[in-house]
């Protein structure tokens, strides 16, 4: 297949797709970006690379090493714009200030981009002050003008700006036939004035979970225990209690129960359910610890019965994407004879076909299930953002918005970086689409009752 997008082969191209890198330095990551997203036309003048950022002359160096032109003007036509704003906010009112500035500059570079061409905004989430999600807010704020198609982390191999492995973000955003629709509102309720959390000392980790016992693999989606394990020990106490309202094969428990903490969960599938009880009572752990699964919906987990807890750590059915058949993950398991979804109850959350609906009663199960947990407790939800149909939601900036409009208090996020998977030439020669290996881990803390 002809290549119409770049210059670059299949070896390049695939390893580029990986939606979180190691950060190797400015010059690699300005190159890696420069060569993907602009093509070197046979006999066509070299195209335009728009900069914005504190690094014009590395940016200029490194396009022109490429055969590529930089600019730090709007000139017509830009085949791709880079847009570095890390290190540039004080604090959050500093970035409400210049967000204006940002957006007028990204809405110019509109009017100039080629066509179904990129612009990419490497922010981070690192203020003098502490945390703040600006990344997240840029990227809805801007989604409307350009199509948000996608998110790459860029893991710093530590220490960057915390103490330990810190991340930023490289979002990508592309002029097509979804976008033109002018600015969207960000999310106010992420940014709202006061202190500020402190940054984590380490915010990303490559988790590779051991082989899963033949029972658990007939679940589609669990968390491995030794990445809740940690998240445990950190916000439960010792001798506290952990619940997790849609608990699959039970892997919060297991972990909770080898941390000696108090265990429990609710599942609506009556097979998932028993296969978690089943691992929970087969721990080789001292006898009267105190545990239950219930079998019920999640959004009767508050009447089961169960003690306030210190701490929910979940992960939701990521909206109905188990039920999208040509998904290449489906794919694999119906040739193995797999359960290719959690259910067909219709109260399964895995089964809303509309997003926002999924996104509100999902809020609405986390507000009820909240109840049970303690002022001043934690809570953690496993996420990822989704990619469907071409279009891109992002789910988890959404869910962290929106608990923090319910009196959640959001701290800063920690991403589970995945590599045991392999990755697909999504779009080659076409487009940019990333093969999704991170999901968010949202911290937040119990403000309001
Ligand atoms: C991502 S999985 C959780 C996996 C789990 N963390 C593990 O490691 O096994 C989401 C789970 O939510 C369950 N679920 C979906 N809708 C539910 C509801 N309304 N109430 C309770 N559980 C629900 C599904 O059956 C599925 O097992």
């Amino acid at each position: 297949m002809k290549n119409k997008f770049n210059n670059i082969g299949s070896k390049e191209w695939l390893p580029f797709q990986k939606s979180w890198s190691t950060y190797q330095g400015d010059e690699a990551l300005y190159r890696a970006n420069i060569r993907f997203f602009t093509l070197l036309g046979e006999g066509a003048p070299a195209p335009w690379v728009f900069y914005h950022g504190q690094h014009h002359a590395l940016a200029a160096q490194v396009a022109g090493q490429e055969g590529r032109r930089c600019t730090t003007k709007v000139l017509d036509p830009i085949q791709f714009g880079l847009l570095d704003l890390r290190g540039r906010f004080d604090g959050v009112q500093d970035y409400i200030l210049q967000k204006a500035e940002l957006i007028n500059i990204a809405a110019e570079i509109y009017k100039v981009l080629d066509n179904r061409r990129f612009i990419c905004i490497i922010i981070d989430h690192f203020l003098r002050g502490g945390h703040a999600p600006l990344a997240w807010d840029l990227a809805a704020s801007l989604s409307g003008l350009y199509s948000l198609k996608d998110e790459k982390i860029l893991a710093y191999p530590g220490p960057g700006p915390t103490e330990g492995p810190g991340h930023a973000y490289a979002l990508y955003l592309r002029k097509d036939e979804f976008s033109g629709q002018g600015l969207r509102m960000g999310y106010p309720a992420l940014l709202k004035e006061g202190p500020l959390p402190s940054a984590a000392a380490s915010t990303w980790q490559v988790v590779r979970p051991p082989r899963r016992n033949p029972n658990e693999v007939l679940h589609p989606a669990k968390f491995p225990e030794q990445l809740v394990a940690q998240f445990i020990d950190l916000y439960c106490p010792p001798g506290g209690a952990v619940l997790d309202p849609m608990c699959g094969t039970g892997s919060a428990l297991v972990a909770a129960q080898g941390l000696h903490r108090r265990a429990y969960g609710c599942e609506l599938s009556p097979f998932f359910a028993q296969l978690a009880q089943q691992r929970v009572q087969s721990l080789p752990l001292e006898a009267n610890r105190e545990w239950k699964v219930a079998n019920v919906d999640a959004r009767a987990c508050a009447s089961q019965g169960f003690p306030r807890v210190d701490y929910m750590v979940t992960s939701p059915p990521y909206w109905d994407m188990l039920n999208m058949k040509g998904a290449e993950y489906q794919a694999r398991r119906k040739e193995k004879g797999l359960q290719l979804n959690y259910s067909d109850n219709p109260n399964d959350l895995g089964n809303i076909a509309d997003y926002q609906q999924f996104v509100d009663e999902l809020v609405e199960i986390y507000c009820a299930v909240g109840l049970l947990v303690n002022q001043g407790g934690k809570a953690t939800i496993i996420v990822k953002n989704i990619k469907k149909k071409g279009r891109n939601y992002p789910l988890a900036y959404d869910l962290a918005n929106r608990m923090c409009q319910m009196g959640w208090r959001l701290l800063p996020e920690f991403i589970w970086c995945q590599d045991d998977i392999n990755l697909a030439p999504y779009g080659y020669g076409n487009t940019w689409v990333s093969n999704t290996f991170h999901q968010y881990c949202l911290h937040f803390e119990k403000i309001g009752e």
